[in-house]
């Protein structure tokens, strides 16, 4: 079989189909290779010195990990120079990124959560990046948070890595998604898996159930249905799964199916729910449609939210098509 690296099939993509351009495969190729120091960094774990708290917080309040500083920072010098940005956003920084006046500015808009998934470093457990890409809106020449404030449906490209037993790229270029695996030997990210599809139907849940008792009652509803298992409502039994790591959960669901919750809940009304718009969930809902499956934070499509702040945050339901239009329509009920 012939082995197609992540460049070559970019080059081909920019050749046969026209769905990239010379930039836009730059900027791919570049948060691949960041993602490989990422993934060069976390394999090193403790020998490294790089586990542990930075003894900082995020704009968040988020206690930051060493690593999700030193992701930030691989990030965000790997894709400064190239020419191919006009501006980055990231969970780890309060305002986007400047690029700096030495280097020309391309068109793009770079949005990225670093390190997703980061209590799971310290006890060497799956965790990703997950990064978006938007165009930077006509005349401006200095992006400020406004300009990233576009909906979903405006990413031109999404993708995530999962740093696991071996290293993924998962990549939509909004025509199909395709999975490429790391061969850590030559350094190259290899084609393992095109068009990806999510199945419609699964047997297969994820979500956080220590909040089971700040749910809404149409999220409280589906999941006591789906824990009835074969003597409930639903006639069959259901299983449970949670890493803890979006990107994780959320490639367990592009392999064999499921349904990822994390909804709005009662524990702080100031929230919309736990996870990112910009930089977790748009990304994420693009990849899930692209395969077939279908995202909403209950009552819409993720993809057509209106975002109102750069770290906002939204309640996400995603993954097999027949459930989240089942507890979809609960909401609606
Ligand atoms: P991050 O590490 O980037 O802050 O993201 C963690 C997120 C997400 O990846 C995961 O699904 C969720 O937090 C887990 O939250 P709980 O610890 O509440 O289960
Ligand atoms: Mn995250
Ligand atoms: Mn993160």
């Amino acid at each position: 079989m012939r082995r197609i690296t992540l460049m070559q099939y970019l080059i081909e993509q920019e050749r046969q189909t026209g769905w990239i351009n010379a930039d836009l495969r730059l900027l791919i190729e570049t948060v691949s290779r960041a993602c490989k120091a990422i993934s060069i960094a976390i394999g090193k774990g403790e020998l490294a010195g790089i586990l542990g708290s930075a003894g900082s917080e995020n704009v968040q309040g988020e206690a930051q990990k060493k690593l999700d500083v030193i992701s930030n920072e691989i990030l965000l010098e790997a894709n400064e120079w190239g020419g191919h940005l006009a501006a980055m956003a990231s969970e780890e920084m309060d305002y986007p990124h400047q690029i700096p006046h030495r280097f020309p500015r391309g068109e793009y808009l770079l949005l990225f959560d670093p390190l997703d998934g980061s209590s799971n470093i310290d006890i060497n457990m799956a965790v990703g990046t997950i990064f978006s890409v938007l165009r930077c809106p006509e005349g401006v020449s200095e992006p400020d948070e406004r300009a990233f404030l576009q909906p979903g449906t405006a990413q031109v490209c999404a993708g995530y890595a999962v740093y696991g037993p071996s290293t993924l790229l998962v990549l939509t270029l909004g025509h199909g998604v395709a999975c490429f695996t790391l061969d850590r030997e030559t350094g190259s990210f290899i084609l393992t898996q095109n068009e990806m599809r999510i199945p419609a139907d699964t047997e297969e849940f994820a979500i956080n159930a220590s909040n089971m008792r700040f749910w809404e009652p149409p999220v409280q509803r589906y999941v006591d249905e789906l824990l009835a298992g074969r003597s409930g409502p639903r006639g069959r039994d259901f299983n449970m799964r949670w890493v803890a790591a979006m990107v994780a959960d959320v490639h367990r669901i592009l392999i064999r199916g499921g349904i990822f919750m994390y909804p709005r809940d009662a524990r702080d009304s100031s929230k919309a729910g736990k996870l990112r718009l910009m930089y977790e969930a748009n990304p994420m809902a693009f990849i899930v449609e692209q395969a077939g499956g279908i995202a909403t934070n209950g009552h819409a499509r993720i993809l057509d939210i209106q975002p109102t702040g750069l770290h906002q945050r939204v309640a996400v339901i995603l993954g097999s098509k027949n459930e989240v239009e089942r507890v979809t329509g609960y909401h609606a009920a």
